[in-house]
């Protein structure tokens, strides 16, 4: 895009402008009678491009600017570059002179520190009395990203509908295999609207100035390629949710060979600019059983299970129950139908082999994280063994999709569990509700800081749930309280609460459609701009770049400092890096805020936000025990202050460890500060272990032969002082899947039956709910057999055996064990009597 700003002399005074026309009409030698005046000579510049893109710590492509002679004007131009901010050199260095008629090129060479985000530049060009300016956008992303990343921590996540947001590439459209399912006047909401990937790397300057780190792309998989007619209506799987084959892209959003071409050219530019990739992936079924393509599932083009044509027990390749009816009931959730969606029978192996093999394929393009779909419906020890087969192929990221009403939902305890256990972080639901309700229905803050210490004190890990405000399951957020501030309020909360933020497209743009409440599909819309200037956009930048800076947001642990029902104050703190947030939703009231105390070293704060939300400054003043009294203020109406420093750690601060549940020979991350720039040591327990490689935020380790169970992980830095530590779950082994069934139980009312055994997976023999594997679901149609698909140790020769909790919680043990060697591959089975 060439811009180009026309000019004139803006100094020139009337008389000087009768002088030229003069010299102008003798040059001409004209006689007299002619009566027109040419113009005055003039020029304009031009840069073209008139936006670059630049990651942290390189060099532009070049620049060109150009001088275009107007009315005969032959001098030299002076152009300087207006703007440009500190940490960007410009190479040759400014000002330029450049004659009449020709151009010059220069190269922008960017600071590594330079924070993300879109900067104005001029350029103004000034010869004599005359000038001209031209625009130039630099966007600066982040450092190219080089290997995956474990430690999610940092990153704030942008979550994309990859039909609904830009359309990159017409020629995917309406490809052949799977025509009619386009719509281009972008009016039948169950049709694809053309976006695709190519379009989501044609917006990467977009994503890069928004200060996003990561995107989390809706499906790319092939899916059916015939709409699904149910009941009267033609559905496209323009979600991605109907998968048809998994080993390859769709043609709607690569290209219509369904190569990877598209996918692996979008990482690696994502890559480039300090983006990673995260696919999101369901493993729990394949498309509708009622219409489309009823099921079926292909790998690599070839037929692969056909749901309506399934071989018999035990070698069916899905489930053939009804449809799931009680969303609280363990049994229905795993191995019941998700609506109407063939649902897949993990515990086979071909296919547990097939989605293990198509996870690690996207791997080996370069996926650096997955968005596990509905992790509530499918086998939940399966899922065990799907997150320990990704970390075992390789260096990732992971969280699930678990639906929660909030932390007194009958699945919550589920859901810890699976959490803790798995090592698989989750979505967190319970906070997305609590923050829908705070934000749009006027909610009392009692409930998000209920929320946030209930969690805290459930979950191993709580600085990995990945938080949302807005999904592409709900009706967003200005659908329910069409405010903008309100959603700046909720933003601006939710990137500094503790949790890896997700922002979903369009929010940014205050997007939304309200036809049916704005429920599904009306909240998936089309991305009709790209404004960079939005408030919303500008905060996203800043809060991004402030988890990059601050380690307290990303490290961090949460206090309520001050809450009242519209007022909610909270602290995140790692060790001496600490933010405050003040946020007041009310529309109309203002408080004095009186008696708030923080850990911020006495000194005056400005508002990191700069007044983006009405923010300002505070004074802290001396205190004792880390509670500093900050100097009463007064907190208007619609409000969001931020304010907060951080401190450069003088010996090692540990604040991730990713991932937490894993075997010997895996490679897991640290994170944290002040390790140092010389290689120190880890500590598993007081086992020093191989270093694979060491910064003074991110140390990378290889999980050491101990025997299996649960440890401490410190750093060591060089000159010897030592981190606090985190938890880590040494595994016995990689991980497979098998179904255990016990016999000749006859469970008395209110009991419930567990599985134990001589490995650490299933409890290390302990007799304890809380340790052993379970309780076991009833085998269909039976009343005395009972049965659990559990995580154990590939290869390993175990004892096993079944304890039975009864109501008043006396423990009966089955008295005896049973022998059985788990496979080294696939999956296993074995059925006892008790
Ligand atoms: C949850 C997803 O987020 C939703 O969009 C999808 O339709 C279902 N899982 C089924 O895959
Ligand atoms: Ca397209």
């Amino acid at each position: 895009m060439v811009s180009d700003f026309a000019v004139t002399n803006p100094k020139a005074t009337p008389g000087a402008l009768v002088a030229i026309c003069c010299l102008t009409l003798m040059v001409a030698g004209c006689g007299g009678g002619g009566n027109s005046t040419p113009p005055p000579p003039s020029f304009t510049i031009t840069a073209s491009p008139s936006a670059v893109l630049i990651s942290q710590g390189s060099t532009s492509t070049p620049v060109q600017i150009s001088v275009q002679a107007g009315n005969g004007f032959q001098g030299t131009v002076s152009v300087n570059p207006q703007g440009l901010p500190a940490g960007v050199t410009a190479s040759p260095a400014f000002p330029l002179s450049i004659a009449a008629g020709s151009s010059q090129t220069a190269t922008f060479t960017v600071a590594n520190t330079l924070a993300r985000g879109n900067y104005n530049l001029m350029f103004a060009g000034t010869s004599g009395t005359l000038s001209s300016t031209a625009p130039l956008i630099l966007t600066v992303s982040g450092g190219a990203v080089n290997g995956p990343a474990q430690d999610f921590k940092k990153q704030v996540i942008y979550q994309i509908v990859t039909d609904r947001f830009f359309d990159g590439d017409p020629t995917n459209d309406n490809p052949p295999q799977s025509p009619g399912m386009y719509d281009s006047t972008k009016t039948n909401w169950q049709f694809y609207w053309g976006g695709d990937l190519a379009g989501i790397q044609q917006q990467m300057s977009y994503l890069a100035g928004m200060g996003v780190t990561a995107i989390w792309m809706s499906p790319p998989v092939e899916n059916i390629d015939v709409v699904a007619n149910l009941s009267g209506t033609a559905y496209a799987p323009y979600h991605g949710y109907w998968a048809r084959d998994m080993q390859v892209i769709s043609e709607h959003f690569g290209d219509v060979n369904n190569t990877w071409a598209a996918f692996d050219s979008l990482v690696a530019v994502a890559h480039q600019n300090g983006i990673r990739v995260i696919v999101d992936f369901a493993a729990n079924d394949t498309n509708p059983n009622d219409g489309g393509e009823f099921g079926d599932l292909y790998d690599n083009g070839q037929p692969f299970a056909s749901y309506q044509n399934d071989p018999a027990p035990p070698n069916n390749l899905f489930h053939h129950n009804p449809t799931i009816t009680n969303y609280d009931d363990p049994f229905q959730l795993q191995y019941y139908t998700l609506d109407d969606l063939a649902d897949l029978n993990q515990e086979i192996t071909p296919v547990d082999g097939y989605l293990k093999s198509a996870l690690a394929q996207f791997m080996q393009h370069g996926t650096d994280g997955f968005r596990l779909d509905a992790v509530k419906d499918v086998t939940w020890g399966w899922e065990y063994t799907l997150a320990n087969a990704a970390f075992t192929a390789g260096p990732t990221f992971l969280y699930g999709e678990w639906d929660l009403g909030g932390t007194t939902d009958p699945t919550y305890d589920d859901a810890v569990q699976f959490s803790n256990r798995s090592g698989m972080p989750l979505l967190d639901f319970s906070l997305a509700n609590a923050m829908r309700d705070v934000f749009a229905n006027n909610g009392d803050f009692h409930e998000i800081d209920d929320t946030i210490s209930q969690e805290d004190s459930d979950f191993v890990s709580p600085n990995d749930f990945v938080t949302f405000v807005d999904s592409h399951d709900l009706a967003r957020l200005l659908s329910l309280n069409n405010n903008q501030d309100l959603l700046n309020e909720a933003l601006a909360l939710q990137l500094a609460c503790r949790g890896i933020p997700v922002v979903l497209y369009g929010d940014e743009q205050y997007l939304h459609n309200d036809t049916d409440g704005g429920n599904v599909p009306y909240n998936r819309l089309w991305m009709s701009s790209f404004n960079t200037a939005t408030t919303a956009y500008q905060l996203v930048n800043q809060m991004a770049n402030l988890r990059q800076a601050n380690p307290a947001l990303a490290y961090g642990t949460s206090q309520q400092r001050w809450i009242n029902s519209d007022v909610y104050i909270m602290e995140r703190q790692f060790f001496n890096d600490v933010v405050l947030i003040a946020v007041n939703k009310s529309q109309s009231t203002a408080y004095d805020i009186t008696g708030l105390y923080t850990a911020l070293a006495p000194a005056p704060y400005t508002d990191y936000l700069s007044g983006l939300l009405g923010g300002f400054s505070i004074q802290v003043n001396a205190g004792t025990g880390g509670n500093n009294p900050v100097t009463a203020f007064n907190l208007g109406a619609n409000t969001v202050s931020v304010w907060q420093s951080s401190t450069p750690a003088a010996s090692p601060e540990l604040g991730s460890l990713g991932p937490r549940v894993a075997q010997a020979g895996l490679t897991a991350t640290l994170g944290g500060d002040g390790f140092g720039s010389s290689m120190g040591m880890v500590l598993v327990g007081t086992t020093a272990v191989t270093v694979q490689s060491w910064s003074d935020s991110s140390v990378t380790f290889v999980v050491p032969s101990v025997p299996a169970g649960n440890y401490s992980v410190a750093v060591q830095a060089s000159g010897g002082s030592t981190s606090n530590a985190l938890p880590l779950t040494v595994l016995t082994a990689n991980q497979v899947p098998v179904t255990f069934t016990v016999n000749n139980v006859s469970l008395p009312a209110g009991a419930a039956i567990y599985l134990t055994g001589n490995v650490m997976e299933l409890g290390s023999n302990a007799q304890t709910a809380n340790s052993a594997v379970g309780p076991l679901l009833a085998v269909p149609a039976s009343t005395t057999s009972w049965f659990i698909d559990a995580s154990v140790p590939a290869g390993a020769q175990i004892q096993f055996t079944f304890f039975q909790v009864l109501s008043d919680g006396t423990i009966v043990p089955e008295g005896t064990s049973h022998s059985y060697s788990i496979p080294a591959t696939g999956v296993g089975s074995v059925s006892v009597n008790w």
